[in-house]
This record gives C-alpha cells, structure tokens and sequence, in this order.
C-alpha cells in the first residue's frame, strides 16, 4: 500500500491522518497515513528513511518547513517563492518539495469564504515562517495594497522587499499599520500561546474579514478581538484543509472534495 506520514515535532494532535483518510475514503484511493515524529536536527534523516523505505510522500509541519526545503531535490516554483516546503513527493528517483499553504489559504478566502479581494486592502500580520508563504498568493490575488506588519520592523520590510516585483506590498512596524483593511490575516505565532494582537481602532473596514492561521481554541483571542473590533472572524481549519487537498492531488492526481471535510472537522 502507498505509505504517507506526516512530520512535525510535536506531531501527535495534527489533523492531517484524519484529514487524508477522509479524502481517501471520497476519491477511493487506498493508502496508508502515519504521523512521524522527528527530533529537531534529525529531519534529513528521517526523511530519507522513508523515502528509501519506498514511502509516496510526506507533509511537513513545525518546525521542520525549512529543512524539508533544504532536503527536496526539486522544488515547485510556489515552493522557491515560499522558501519552505511543507508537503514532498516521491518522483522517478527524486523528492520533489512543494509548498501548498498559500494556495490552501487562498483557496478557504475566496471559494469556502467568498471573499473577493481584488482591489481591496490587506494586511498580514507577521513577517516568519508563515507569513512568507502566504505573500505571493495574496499578491496574485490583486489587492489594492498588501501591508506586512510585523513586531521586528526589519523583517516586514525585508519580505515585502523581496515580493515588490510581485504587487503592491509594503513592510511596517506594528505601531504603523495603518487602517481600513478589509481582510486581516493573522501570521504571527501568538495564537500558538493563546496570546492576543493588540488591534487599533480603525483597523477594519466595514465588513471586514479577520483570518487567524491557526485553527480552534488557538485562534480564539486573537478572533474575539477581531468580533469585538466588528469583523467577521474565522479561523484557520479551511486554511488546513485545503492545503491537504494541495497535497492530496500532488500525490494522486485527484481532487478530493473539501467542504464536507471542513464541515465534519468543525463539528467535531
Ligand atoms: P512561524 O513559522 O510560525 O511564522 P516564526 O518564524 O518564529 O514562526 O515567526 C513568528 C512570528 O510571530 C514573527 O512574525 C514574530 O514577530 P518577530 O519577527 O518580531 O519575532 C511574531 N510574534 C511572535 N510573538 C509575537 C508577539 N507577542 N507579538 C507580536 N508578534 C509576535
């Protein structure tokens, strides 16, 4: 049977054996989904043991995106942009690494949520791991501006240096982030804390949309600020699967429907 795992350090609450079972079930495909858990440095390692060992593909969560970039032998194009990988396939030979978590995001904006952005304002909170991967998708999307704002001033103006060719991106400190935006996405890792961003008045635009990456009862704080400040909240659970699905049509060539997945998750 075609083996999978998902890698992470900690790995033992990732939704992804669930999420990939699901989608098996759907589109009848047979395989098996692991978790690996993997100490810090030892990733190489491990990934190449169950390359070797004859296994299809991995996904990859914390805090390994980095090094999963580095041991990829080729890379998608989303991926170099990213630079991470968080999902890797065997191909004739070699590791291909891919990064699914921008199509994944844009995907839960503008289909599951309907959001239409083109023209609008928004701003990214963060400026690290997964804030770098969410920029060119949300360029592509052809916002009026898209703010980076991050606590260490430095690091948002990098990234958005690093994406001008891409559109209108700018990088500001979190005391300089200006107003008026129809979405928010949260990026930063406070909701991993449960602790909350401070959001100024006049942040959000009138029926604004405020999007924390994390999903459930790490989103919360951050999400009932948001509420309180008038937007509409919503965590990042489409967000993780839809770059499942990424995934799961990398590996299989197939699409697997996503919204009875979504619903079934949240119910749970
Ligand atoms: P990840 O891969 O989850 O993005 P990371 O690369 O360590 O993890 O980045 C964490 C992000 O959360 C950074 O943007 C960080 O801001 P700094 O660059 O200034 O460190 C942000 N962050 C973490 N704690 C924060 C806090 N208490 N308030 C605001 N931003 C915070």
């Amino acid at each position: 049977m075609d083996r999978y795992v998902v890698i992470g350090n900690p790995v033992a609450h990732s939704l992804s054996p669930e999420i990939h079972a699901r989608f098996a079930l759907a589109t009848g495909e047979t395989l098996a989904y692991d978790r690996l858990l993997v100490e810090p440095g030892d990733f190489a390692r491990a990934a190449r043991g169950f390359f070797a060992a004859g296994g299809r593909g991995a996904n990859v969560t914390l805090p390994f995106k980095v090094d999963a970039f580095e041991f990829a032998q080729e890379r998608t194009a989303r991926a170099e942009q990213a630079g991470a990988v968080n999902t890797l396939a065997a191909r004739a030979g070699i590791v291909l690494g891919d990064n699914t978590d921008g199509a994944g995001l844009v995907r839960d904006l503008t289909v599951n949520l309907g959001l239409g952005l083109g023209g609008k304002r928004i701003l990214l909170v963060g400026a690290g791991g997964a804030a770098r991967g969410v920029v060119a998708p949300l360029l592509d999307l052809s916002p009026a501006m898209l703010v980076v704002a991050n606590r260490t001033r430095e690091r948002a103006r990098e990234l958005a240096l690093r994406f001008r060719d891409a559109g209108p991106v700018e990088g500001v400190g979190l005391d300089a982030m200006g107003g008026g935006f129809d979405l928010v996405v949260n990026a930063t890792s406070t909701s991993t804390r449960g602790e909350a961003l401070a959001l100024p008045r006049g942040l959000f635009a009138p029926g604004a949309t405020a999007y924390d990456m994390a999903y459930g009862p790490a989103a919360r704080p951050f999400l009932e600020r948001a509420r309180a400040a008038g937007a509409n909240a919503c965590d990042g659970l489409g967000m993780l699967v839809e770059q499942a699905a990424e995934a799961f049509f990398l590996w299989r060539e197939r699409r697997p429907d996503t919204a009875g997945v979504i619903a079934a998750l949240r119910a749970a």
